[in-house]
């Protein structure tokens, strides 16, 4: 395994992952769409059992992910990481493990890290999603796609050598929490890395021994044409979707965004 350079400082708080969509997005659903969760979803995301996804954004992300898919992979597709950031992971690795892979933002770029990869994740429909990019790159062989939860992961002590999170993990224990990480370093074998892509509380993660490391440069939300940019903007970046329609922009600068860019990461080494 080859070490990643980078320039590493320790703890500086910043918001990580997108917030900008939250009126727009809560509107969508309603208390009624919660019968979408499975019973394991439902005791995490629900665990009074009377959410209400018109009040609870974080919410309103999950009931996304199982109600409008793709409508979600659209976003996520555009919004790419700081090629730094995938650069600064760990190479030549036997295996990954990443939790909450979503349709593949990162999932698709750690192929070429290591000899296999096993993407954890909860929601049916993106896991689909993935399954099909992944079938698409001919890369169905090398990477395993199956159910979990950050905090009952389903894989064997000392599994990987880079356990990773992106735009995923937070401290609430429905999205990570204590036991999400405590279960992550379980999986990581001594001398790996457990990384948190995009991180949100920073400090959080500081206090337990993670250090944070980010790279500069002007970072745009990208998508495929101006009509495309217009439309995902109008639900996700309602703010900005009037000087992206004005502007004819494909691609959104992320300081139009009320978004911290995907420049971040915070890392641990595990005891060798
Ligand atoms: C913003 S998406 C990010 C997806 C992907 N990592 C990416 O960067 O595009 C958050 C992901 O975390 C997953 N997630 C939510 N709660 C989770 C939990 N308790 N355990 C594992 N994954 C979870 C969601 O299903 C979703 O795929």
């Amino acid at each position: 395994m080859t070490r990643p350079e980078a320039s590493v400082r320790a703890g500086a708080e910043r918001p990580g992952i997108p917030a900008g969509a939250a009126r727009e997005l809560r509107r969508r659903y309603t208390a009624a769409d919660l019968s979408v969760f499975t019973r394991d979803e439902a005791r995490r995301f629900v665990p009074q059992g009377d959410g209400d996804p018109q009040n609870d954004v974080v919410l309103a992300w999950e009931l996304l992910y199982r109600l409008e898919p793709e409508l979600y992979d659209r976003l996520a597709s555009a919004e790419r990481l700081h090629p730094g950031v995938v650069g600064w992971l760990p190479r030549g690795l036997d295996r990954i493990a990443e939790v909450g892979a979503g349709t593949g933002r990162l999932t698709m770029q750690l192929i070429e890290r290591g000899e296999c990869v096993v993407a954890v994740e909860p929601a049916l429909p993106l896991r689909r999603i993935l399954r099909r990019k992944l079938a698409a790159a001919d890369h169905g062989d090398r990477v395993r796609v199956v159910r979990g939860f950050f905090d009952r992961l389903p894989l064997p002590d000392d599994f990987a050598g880079l356990v990773v999170a992106c735009s995923a993990f937070t401290p609430s224990p429905g999205h990570g929490g204590e036991s999400g990480l405590a279960e992550m370093e379980r999986v990581c074998r001594p001398g790996g890395y457990v990384a948190i892509i995009w991180p949100n509380h920073l400090d959080w993660l500081a206090a337990r021994g993670y250090r944070h490391v980010s790279f500069p440069g002007p970072m745009f939300v990208e998508f495929d044409s101006h009509h495309e940019a217009v439309e995902v903007a109008e639900v996700f970046y309602p703010k900005a979707a009037g000087e992206v329609r004005r502007r004819g922009w494909r691609r959104i600068p992320f300081e139009v965004l009320d978004i911290n860019p995907p420049r971040d990461l915070a890392f641990k080494v595990l005891a060798g």
